[in-house]
Formats: structure tokens, sequence, C-alpha cells
């Protein structure tokens, strides 16, 4: 049985007062059964939603570094140590606008695990790869370079948010079809380079305009386990259909 995820990436959003009313909501919401919640708050809230409780919660981003002279960076152990339990790694918001490449994102990733923290890996392909039909080769090779390098004992500790670019924060969402067809593709890549146990245990979640219309859909296909969730997770009542037994009641 695989683990079932609805994670809320707040991006950078949200003043402290609204940061405590939207996460008093999610503390109260009625969540199917076997489903975790997760919250990514900007990393200032962290602190003060860990110390509220009953959800867990990550950071959007983690510096490679424990300490140093690292202006504005916060590292992976100071995340550790005020309570955060996971941390999302490679979003293509960072790929995109702070330049982290494949190499950064494998550091980032062994920084978060050498901290016991849990990477949330986050992969997906630009549109004009998409339209250009390479968009298979363009995930594997994001995982090939960073994820796939860490040995078994270490990448059974991560998650996968397969997040097609196209689709963030711009109402497209990939289709069933198309979410299923990456998602049993990067599972059958786990099978090859790990093996059989690894693949059918290892949850992937997909992101990307996820919302109360689409979710029970991509959520009920086989391959997807859960979701990343950007715009919906900032408005109470979409998170909650997100998390709500209803969603979920197709899968078996
Ligand atoms: P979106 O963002 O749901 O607003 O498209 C998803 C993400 O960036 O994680």
């Amino acid at each position: 049985m695989r683990r079932k995820i609805v994670a809320g990436n707040w991006k950078m959003n949200l003043d402290p007062a609204g940061a405590d009313a939207l996460f008093a909501g999610i503390q109260n919401m009625d969540v199917a059964d076997g489903v975790e919640l997760m919250v990514f708050p900007p990393s200032i809230y962290i602190d003060r939603l860990v110390k509220a409780g009953g959800v867990k919660i990550g950071a959007q981003d983690g510096y490679i570094a424990d300490y140093g002279a690292f202006t504005g960076e916060v590292s992976m152990s100071q995340l550790k140590a005020i309570g955060a339990s996971a941390v999302l790694v490679g979003h293509s918001e960072r790929r995109e606008y702070f330049n982290e490449d494949n190499d950064t994102v494998r550091l980032k990733t062994e920084a978060a695990l050498n901290h016991g923290l849990e990477p949330i890996f986050c992969c997906g392909e630009p549109l004009e790869i998409r339209e250009a039909g390479t968009y298979l080769q363009y995930v594997h090779h994001q995982l090939e370079c960073s994820l796939f390098r860490l040995p078994l004992g270490e990448f059974v500790k991560t998650i996968i948010a397969y997040e097609p670019i196209w689709a963030i924060g711009t109402g497209l969402t990939a289709t069933t079809t198309q979410a299923e067809e990456m998602h049993k593709a990067i599972r059958s890549w786990i099978r090859e380079t790990y093996n059989d146990l690894a693949a059918a245990e290892y949850p992937i979640l997909y992101g990307g305009s996820c919302n109360p219309s689409n979710a029970a859909a991509l959520f009920a296909c086989p391959n997807v386990d859960g979701g990343l969730i950007g715009g919906a997770s900032l408005k109470e009542s979409d998170f909650a259909v997100l998390a709500a037994p209803a969603t979920w009641n197709t899968l078996n």
C-alpha cells in the first residue's frame, strides 16, 4: 500500500495572520482515511506552524551547506532544528528564477537526507518540450542526473512530484492520460534503476493546476499518489475538497 499525500505549497504568499487562519482551517479538515496532509509555508512561518501542530510542515527550499557565510540562505540543518520534516527540492520556480541546475538539486536532495528531512523532488518539462514530444526523455534525464544517483536506502526516503511547467499556475492541467503516462514511466524507471519493491511502494505526486474539479480524476489514476498543490492550497475550501474522503473514494 503506497502512501497517499496532499501537500500544499504556499509559495511566497500570506501574511502571518493569514497563515495562522489558513492553517487553523487545515488542522480541522476532514481528511480521507490514509491520506497525509503536508504544508510548505514560507520558511519564516515554519516555526509557528510546527508549534501549532497537527500537520506535517516542510520548507520550500533549503541550502546545501549547514552553516556559514551564505547571506539570505537557510540550511537544511536549521530547518530540521525548528521542526520541519520535509523540503521541496528542484521546484521549477527555483530552477527557472534562481538558476538551480540538476547538480544543485542533487546536492540539496543529499543535504536534506543528511539531516533527516524528507525531500519532495520536483521534476517536469516546459511547454516546448511537451510540444516537441520529448517530455519522457526530458524528465528521465532530470531524474538520472540527481535523484537516481542516490543509493536505494536513501532513494526510498524521497518522494517525486511530477509538475509539468506548462500546468503550474496556468489553469492548464495535464489530462489524466498525460499524467498517468508520465507517472507510469517514472515508476518503470524506478524499477529499472532500483527494483520492483521500490517501484511498487514509491509515492509519485502530480502538481500543476490541481483543483477541486480535476483532483478526483487525477488521484484515481493508478500511478498518481496525490498532489503538490499551489494555488488551490491557499484557499481553505479548495484544499479541503482535495483532502476530503469524497475526492479519494474512487481509490481502491
Ligand atoms: P499550482 O502550483 O497548483 O498553482 O499550479 C503547483 C506547484 O507549483 O507546486
